[in-house]
């Protein structure tokens, strides 16, 4: 299930724009700054395929990559970015929304959820409308490399991760596939790709 070959195919703003070769593809999504662009870097093994940023609202469009010449990897701008103008958020929710609802070819979303603090309720709403939608869906932690200080009152990713699952439950009629994962040392990048892999074979 390894990358053997990357390529960044086209930035959209509509899904009508995007690739229309049918391939089968996976989006990553997940709040602005979460690691989206990382992860994607982390699986394909390059730096600077996605772009990042260490300032939220880096990624703007729907961008395709695809990968061993047959399926994609989609980047997608984050949501809940605090200072974007308000236009901008709603701009946003009917973008990616109509991306998710009307994309044919999209097997399945991948959550991002920062599991290096604790559940946010932007995260929680985002899940119950996937959810809701019955939009199949995979949950992946990232940021799992960072520790926090117990005494100041910080848990660790995997209490954080209990914790998000335990409030989603009751969103879904089957719990979501889930993954820990951290881009710095590349934790679970065999897991995620073994995982499209399998839901490519359906
Ligand atoms: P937008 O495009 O703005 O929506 O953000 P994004 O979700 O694509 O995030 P991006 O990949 O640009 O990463 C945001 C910041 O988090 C960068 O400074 C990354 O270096 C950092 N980061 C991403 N993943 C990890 C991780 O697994 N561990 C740690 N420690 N930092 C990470
Ligand atoms: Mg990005």
């Amino acid at each position: 299930a390894q990358v053997v070959q990357a390529e960044f195919v086209k930035s959209s703003v509509r899904t009508e724009d995007c690739p229309s070769d049918g391939s089968p593809e996976f989006a990553l999504v997940g709040r602005s700054n979460v690691g989206k662009s990382s992860l994607l870097n982390s699986l394909v093994r390059r730096k600077k395929l996605a772009l990042t940023s260490k300032k939220p609202g880096k990624t703007q469009c729907i961008n395709h990559f695809r990968i061993n010449e047959s399926w994609f990897l989609v980047d997608l701008p984050g949501y809940g970015y605090a200072s974007a103008p308000h236009e901008c958020r709603t701009d946003w929710a009917k973008f990616t929304k109509d991306y998710f609802l009307n994309r044919s070819t999209l097997v399945s979303v991948f959550l991002l959820i920062d599991a290096s603090i604790p559940a946010k309720k932007i995260d929680l709403e985002y899940a119950s409308w996937l959810g809701q939608n019955q939009i199949p869906m995979t949950l992946v932690f990232t940021k799992c490399d960072k520790r926090k200080k117990k005494k100041n009152g910080g848990k660790h990713p995997e209490e954080n991760v209990n914790d998000f699952q335990e409030l989603i439950r009751g969103y879904f009629q089957t719990t979501p596939p889930w993954i820990m994962t951290s881009s710095v040392t590349n934790q679970g990048r065999d897991e995620i790709l073994l995982h499209m892999a399998q839901l490519r074979n359906y």
